[in-house]
């Protein structure tokens, strides 16, 4: 009766029936336990049915399920747009809610668009964005990500952007090395905004890591230069942190490892730590001031039925104050250095059939050789890798030859261990094709 998503409708196994929860555990029908080693889709970030987050969401149900937030508001939601604007350091001025990433991807997108129009610069449409990204599977969303099984087959309905190749440290666009890279494969973004300014609305990233697109890394330093350059030709800077928000990279948010203050970010999966849907787009003041305006047609007219749902409020309230009282940015750092080590391992003990091992806070990588490349989603052997390590008792979903870990930050250096050893026996079934 469910149509599940992502699935192959007649070449896929069943689907696995869990039934319950705790900590990086979940439990299937028949009580056997499996370790989420990507904490379901990224979002258990203080693993599952957390006693703090449980409380919260209950105690919240007995007080106020819901109101509408057009004409309303009520205290979970003006906590937490109080909390988030701190916790991404007072760069931002206003919060706006919405359901899941995509949505909050296609509020920053319209905003972003109106900011130049409620100025009267019409010829600003142009997004740039990047190859190898993804924003979700929304209309709009699926307009900025790169082009992937995900969204060709509705190339017709998606509004053209300015692609440019991802920065990809660990396997450089343009053929630099660390030690000599400047940056050099924004140039090309750089001479297009040169000459294309008053068309350009804004750049799009994923900041530090492009997740689906393969868990491409790059550094820091690609965000200073391309906040420096979308300064320099009047564009703006939107990033998507819907992955690498709420700590995954080991800042709060990834943006902070530059130092740099963007525009819009927009935010979801670890907002909540998994306990409710509930997204926000977080905005700076110089773009929000452009809407305050008596005009009707200067407002931003975009809201979900269960925008600001007050129980996904009172969640990601529990869940920025487990931040601090657990040190959840501490958990982070000691598993950035036990993913180090098991991934420096698993290289030494497959020097042929894994390579550019990469670690960045909770987010642990390797690639697998693949003789002929057969990158992508719908690789035959990340199907079969997930079953092995199934049977294992482990559960992970490579992205075509892209072998990641991302656990709940908390997870016991015990479980980390067992998603390892997992790793390591699948990977003695691997055959690198001629
Ligand atoms: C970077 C990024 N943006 C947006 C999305 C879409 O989020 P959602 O699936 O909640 O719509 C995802 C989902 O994986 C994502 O990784």
């Amino acid at each position: 009766m469910i149509w599940h998503p992502y699935t192959i409708q007649l070449d896929s196994d069943p689907p696995l029936k869990i039934v319950s929860a705790k900590e990086e555990f979940l439990f299937d029908e028949n009580g056997k336990e499996y370790i989420d080693g990507i904490s379901s889709w990224w979002v258990s970030i203080h693993g599952h049915n957390h006693p703090k987050m449980v409380a919260a969401v209950q105690e919240q149900a007995n007080q106020l399920d819901h109101v509408l937030l057009a004409g309303f508001t009520h205290p979970p939601a003006l906590e937490l747009a109080h909390e988030l604007l701190e916790f991404a350091g007072w760069n931002f001025h206003k919060v706006v809610y919405s359901d899941n990433g995509s949505t909050a991807l296609e509020i920053m997108l319209k905003i972003a668009l109106q900011f130049f129009r409620n100025q009267g610069m019409e010829k600003k449409k142009v997004f740039v964005t990047f190859s190898g990204s993804y924003h979700g599977d929304t209309i709009g969303a699926m307009s900025v990500g790169g082009d992937s099984v995900f969204n060709r087959v509705f190339q017709s309905l998606l509004f053209p952007t300015r692609h440019f190749p991802s920065p990809a440290c660990h396997d450089c666009p343009v053929g630099k090395v660390p030690h000599s890279c400047t940056e050099d494969c924004l140039d090309e973004l750089e001479a297009y905004l040169s000459g294309h300014s008053e068309e350009v609305v804004g750049v799009l990233l994923e900041p530090l890591i492009a997740g689906v697109g393969g868990m491409l890394f790059h550094k820091p330093a690609v965000l200073s230069r391309l906040r420096e350059i979308t300064k320099r030709y009047g564009v703006l800077l939107l990033l998507d942190e819907v992955f690498t928000g709420f700590g995954r990279t080991g800042y709060n948010f990834a943006f902070q490892s530059a130092g740099i203050q963007p525009d819009m970010i927009a935010l979801a999966k670890g907002l909540t730590a998994g306990a409710l849907p509930l997204a926000a787009t977080l905005v700076r003041e110089e773009i929000y001031r452009e809407f305050v305006s008596a005009d009707p047609l200067k407002a931003f007219f975009h809201g979900h039925t269960m925008t600001g749902y007050p129980g996904g409020c009172a969640a990601a309230l529990a869940s920025l104050r487990i931040f601090k009282e657990e040190n959840r940015l501490g958990d982070v750092k000691i598993l950035e250095s036990y993913m180090e080590e098991g991934w420096a391992k698993l290289r030494s003990e497959f020097p042929d059939k894994i390579k550019n091992v990469r670690v960045l806070g909770a987010v642990g990588v390797g690639e697998l050789f693949t003789g002929k490349e057969e990158p992508g989603y719908i690789s035959s052997f990340a199907r079969e890798f997930k079953r092995l390590c199934l049977d294992r008792g482990v559960i992970l979903r490579p992205l075509g030859n892209v072998i990641y870990i991302t656990p709940p930050y908390n997870i016991s250096k015990a479980s980390l261990q067992k998603i390892f050893q997992a790793i390591r026996e699948a990977l003695a079934y691997y055959k690198v094709p001629d």
